[in-house]
């Protein structure tokens, strides 16, 4: 039967009253869940969309037609747990959803007090008449950030840094487990963002500056929901945000106004949504940005023509924070602008504080034919949709069986692995590192060397983070102690003071310290700030060889200082497993990090991209390793071209094996405008699976590609060549791959007449 957690879990507690009281309300309302027969037809207890064994859509449908106007509304209206003037208002205003904002925590702030919490909650929505189970959304953007004692992985920057797409699906498949050992439904993850303005305060949460890094590691919503949403009790629900253009900004202004072409913004900030929306990522949240003047809150042409026509997204629309009060630039919000974002395509609306303001005035922008019918019934099929998806009818209480995995060993480790594949290594004179465990005396210094709070960034137990004991982990210094030999000793001083010639190795670990939107905007410097200049200038005075560990959100502005550090590792924000960044000090791991960023020569460079003529101190894509015999592309030599490389250890490691194959290539062109286009290709393969893929073609006409994901491209003349990336290099026999690129053309955009698989000539499709 549905729900054996929430029937067997009361009965463990009926040791008080107040346990039996309980007890007895959550029976009396699992009466008409429990009581839905196995198949088909309806009875007073058993609804047709109480029946799991129907198609959604038809159950979608039965629901639909049984609520009022005021339970639709309730279902698009989305509440922060704090605003809430009374629990019972989940029930009376028939709530579809409920959120904890940044560092928005249940007193108890363990897993089991969120899972208690929001098991109260959900037991609450199901006493309605309909017994519609709330969706509890939350922003666990490195992990389960929020609770205390979660696995907290590096920031995107850190992940785009790694280059792994693989690797990310699985921490966004552990960190699904983590958010469902706590009840929590929904994460309002991933951030696509293209940051590219490092001024912006919102960088880190930025997989790359470039789209092809954000568009690759879409794999972290397949991580989330899994091959199918609600395929397992772990499955959450992910939301791509913030759409459209939050990281274009001008002068990188968070929330600010992205003036740019449409050509841009579809080449830019479009195509890590394209992607997310081909693995059927279930939610959107819009960004508070503005495109050319205009919210995008308001924007019908950004979020009904293209994302939802175009793009063909059939998920649904969730407004950010308050957006919506921000369309006509007053504060609070009113039935226009009510009207005009729900008219523009949002589906849910995070309101999140005055709900029953929100609530009438919705009502009254209908009832006035403002807003139609037919949008409201759109806009409730689409959350009611991603609710029967995720199981939730069936399953509406936490399974505790996952409440344990919150911070478990094996998340740790996998955030430990993240950790040193996302160290990028940028200088490193005289092969100072990696160090010998055995050196000798070490010393330690710089306030990012032992505070997880500095080391985990903003979106850490708090919105801002802070510095500080605040969540158990390891750090930086912890790491190091843990790593050295017995012949070495390790000395701290976190500003410095007590150093001397003695000393073997210095470590600075310095940078920036925790802060999220709005306050993290650096409008003025990028620059170290005045402590960490003075620990620096105590380490350089001893004459001991330096090592500078960069923790940061960002590049920073380090050219005046980085002739006298011997070396340099941009460890990003790495979250609570600081062995990590340990690890590739000492040579456990060879470092493997390319920069998902430029790194600029000097502030007044911002912005500073990949590919735009300037002359950076560091070019996107550089990164060091030991030893190497053919080290990375050098500082500011590598010049941008029309290949694509999402990793550089992304060409194909095997041939094809097995037997004769046969292809099939359909070729498709999703969008196109003046000068511009996004194609689909995708490969299909029979006979023998081919494990390592080069697909090459020919342009007919006058085409170029200038962006990839899911391959890395390259072209030469009009010949294409399309390698797999890590993550598809293996066509099992009878099935398919795809991949997706930007191109520009003139003239006609006709698609190609041929292609080859591994030299075999495959159909083509077009
Ligand atoms: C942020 C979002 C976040 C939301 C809920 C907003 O201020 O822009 O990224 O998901 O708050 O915390
Ligand atoms: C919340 C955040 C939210 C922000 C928006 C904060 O109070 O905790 O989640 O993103 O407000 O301004």
């Amino acid at each position: 039967m549905p729900n054996p957690s929430g029937l067997t879990r009361p009965l463990r507690l009926l040791s008080t009253p107040r346990a039996i009281v309980a007890w007895l309300a959550a029976a009396l309302i699992l009466i008409p869940l429990t009581a839905v027969p196995r198949s088909g037809t309806a009875t007073a207890q058993g609804l047709p969309y109480q029946d799991p064994s129907l198609p959604v859509a038809t159950r979608v449908a039965d629901l639909l037609s049984r609520m009022t106007l005021d339970e639709k509304i309730g279902q698009m209206t989305q509440v922060e747990r704090s605003a809430l003037q009374s629990e019972s208002d989940i029930a009376t205003y028939r709530l579809g959803s409920i959120l904890s904002g940044g560092g928005s925590a249940p007193p108890n702030n363990t897993a089991t007090g969120w899972a208690d919490m929001y098991d109260n909650y959900q037991r609450i929505a199901l006493s309605t008449p309909l017994g519609i189970p709330i969706i509890y959304g939350v922003d666990a953007v490195h992990g389960h950030n929020n609770v205390w004692g979660a696995t907290i992985f590096p920031h995107n920057i850190g992940l785009g840094a790694t280059r792994d797409p693989e690797l990310v699906r699985r921490i966004g498949a552990a960190t699904a487990e983590e958010v469902a050992g706590t009840g929590v439904d929904w994460t309002f993850a991933p951030c696509l963002c293209v940051a590219r303005d490092d001024r912006w305060g919102r960088t880190y949460e930025s997989f790359g500056e470039d789209p092809e890094i954000p568009t690759a590691m879409t794999t972290i919503v397949t991580g989330f929901q899994g091959p199918v949403l609600g395929g397992s009790p772990t499955s959450i629900l992910a939301t791509a945000k913030h759409y459209i253009g939050d990281g274009g900004t001008t002068g990188g202004v968070d929330q600010g106004d992205t003036r740019i072409s449409e050509a841009e913004l579809r080449a830019i900030h479009l195509p890590p949504f394209r992607a997310a929306v081909e693995r059927g990522v279930g939610s959107i949240m819009i960004s508070f940005s503005s495109w050319n003047g205009q919210k995008v809150h308001g924007h019908r042409y950004l979020i009904t023509d293209v994302l939802k026509g175009e793009l063909g997204f059939t998920g649904f629309v969730v407004s950010d924070w308050g957006g919506i009060d921000q369309i006509d630039g007053q504060p609070g919000f009113t039935g226009a602008e009510v009207a005009q974002a729900i008219n523009a395509g949002i589906d849910m609306v995070m309101v999140p504080y005055d709900y029953r303001q929100f609530i009438s005035l919705l009502r009254a922008e209908v009832q006035a034919g403002r807003v139609s019918q037919e949008r409201i019934n759109d806009a409730v099929s689409r959350i009611l949709t991603k609710k029967f998806e995720l199981g939730l009818f069936e399953r509406p209480f936490t399974d505790r069986t996952y409440t344990s995995t919150v911070g478990s060993a094996e998340h740790r480790a996998l955030a430990r692995q993240a950790v040193r594949q996302s160290q990028v290594l940028l200088k490193n004179d005289g092969d100072l590192l990696p160090l010998p465990k055995n050196i000798g005396r070490i010393f330690v210094a710089g306030k990012n060397a032992d505070d997880i709070g500095n080391q985990s960034g903003g979106w850490t137990i708090s919105w801002q983070g802070s510095s500080g004991d605040i969540t158990p982990g390891t750090t930086i210094l912890e790491g190091i102690r843990a790593t050295v030999g017995s012949a070495s000793t390790v000395t701290y001083n976190r500003d410095g003071y007590g150093i001397d010639s003695s000393y073997d190795v210095a470590i600075a670990v310095v940078g920036e310290t925790p802060y999220a939107e709005g306050a993290g905007d650096r409008p003025n410097s990028l620059s170290l700030d005045s402590t960490d200049l003075a620990t620096l200038s105590r380490l350089q005075a001893s004459g001991v060889p330096l090592v500078v560990v960069l923790v940061s959100g960002r590049p920073l502005d380090i050219a005046s200082q980085i002739n006298s550090w011997d070396a340099l590792l941009a460890a990003w924000l790495p979250g609570t497993e600081g062995q990590g960044v340990a690890d590739v000090l000492f040579g456990d791991y060879n470092p493997t990090g390319r920069l998902p960023m430029t790194w600029m020569r000097s502030f007044s460079q911002q912005p500073i991209n990949r590919g735009d003529g300037q002359t950076p101190l560091f070019e996107y894509g550089f990164g060091l390793s030991y030893s190497d015999d053919e080290p990375s592309p050098g500082p500011t030599t590598a010049s941008p071209t029309a290949s694509v490389t999402p990793s550089e250890s992304n060409t194909p490691s095997t041939g094809p094996t097995g037997g004769p194959f046969s292809c099939t290539v359909n070729y498709r062109v999703n969008s196109q405008w003046n000068d511009g286009f996004v194609a689909d290709v995708s490969i299909g393969v029979t006979g023998a699976a081919v494990n390592g893929w080069e697909l090459r073609f020919t342009f007919p006409g006058n085409q170029r590609v200038t962006n990839a994901w899911n391959a890395v491209v390259t072209q030469t003349g009009s010949q294409v060549v399309a390698r797999n990336a890590d993550h598809n290099a293996s066509i099992p026999a009878g099935s398919s791959t795809s991949f997706g690129f930007l191109g520009s053309f003139s003239g006609t955009n006709s698609p190609p007449r041929s292609a080859s698989l591994n030299g075999v000539e495959c159909r083509v499709n077009t």
